[in-house]
């Protein structure tokens, strides 16, 4: 970094790049640069900062468990990534663009149009038919009716659904449940999956059978992020990230039997 000289003390100045914002590692997806997230109190003194300092690039096609305990920093950097929120100060770049140069109202359509979330709550509409529910994305995004309905129905034939179109989500098993949370985060044909701990709620061979469907995505090239808890799924990704205490501690790829 250059200096100044001012007065007696040096100054380091930020030499701006042409075009201005961060620089994308060539081939990574989902990038985090010395990431601090730091929330507030109303009276502007700090209530904590959930992260301290990380640096992360995530591969395309890179299937990722993060891992830590609770309050580590997990569900904050999900939120960043997923373009739910932003950095207090350092740099988020998703698929080549850094996210810090778009408004609030780009970066959500931005965020519509690469991000699929699961969540451990399934967060299904009870009022509407699972085709519906699956729907949901592209209805903001203004697609038509007839198309909506194509798609979505692909959707719920790739998770084995297709027979159960007409029915509520209440009418459903919770694996059928997330089955179709499935559906609804890929019928925007999303860049990234994130899965905040998608078998949290489901018995172990539910759980097993919702991770096959999460690994034949990954098999199929998507990108994908699971928040887990659990050694027996991290193991089964290609690399771990374990936070503690807002800071990445440990950042290792799985070695395969
Ligand atoms: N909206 C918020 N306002 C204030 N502090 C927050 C907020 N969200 C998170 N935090 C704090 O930031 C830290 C990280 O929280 P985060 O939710 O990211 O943890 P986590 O790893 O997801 O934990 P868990 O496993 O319990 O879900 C915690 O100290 C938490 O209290
Ligand atoms: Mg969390």
């Amino acid at each position: 970094m250059p200096t100044l000289q001012m007065g007696s003390n040096p100054v380091e100045v930020m030499v701006p790049r042409a075009g201005g914002g961060a620089r994308p590692t060539a081939g990574a997806i989902a990038e985090l640069q010395a990431v601090r997230k730091i929330y507030y109190k109303p009276d502007g003194s700090i209530m904590a900062e959930a992260l301290r300092g990380v640096d992360i690039a995530i591969p395309k096609g890179q299937y990722v468990a993060v891992m830590g305990a609770s309050g580590s920093g997990k569900s904050t950097l999900m939120n960043i990534v997923g373009c739910l929120d932003r950095p207090t100060t350092g740099a988020y770049l998703l698929d080549g663009r850094d996210c810090a140069k778009m408004g609030d109202e780009e970066l959500s359509g931005f965020r519509g149009r690469k991000i699929g979330f699961v969540f451990q709550a399934f967060n299904l509409i009870p009022e509407l038919t699972i085709e519906e529910n699956v729907e949901v994305p592209l209805f903001y995004q203004a697609v038509p009716k007839a198309v909506r309905r194509k798609r979505a129905i692909d959707k719920l034939t790739l998770v084995g659904l297709d027979h159960r179109l007409g029915h509520r989500p209440s009418e459903l098993s919770g694996g059928q449940m997330q089955r179709v949370a499935i559906a609804r985060a890929l019928v925007t044909e999303p860049v990234v999956l994130l899965a905040d701990e998608p078998t949290g709620n489901l018995d172990s061979a539910t759980g097993e059978a919702i991770l096959e469907v999460i690994e034949g995505l990954h098999k199929g090239g998507m990108t994908i992020i699971i928040v887990t808890h659990d050694d027996r799924i991290s193991r089964r990704c290609q690399r771990v990230v374990r936070l503690a205490d807002g800071l990445v501690e440990r950042d290792w790829m799985v070695e395969k039997a």
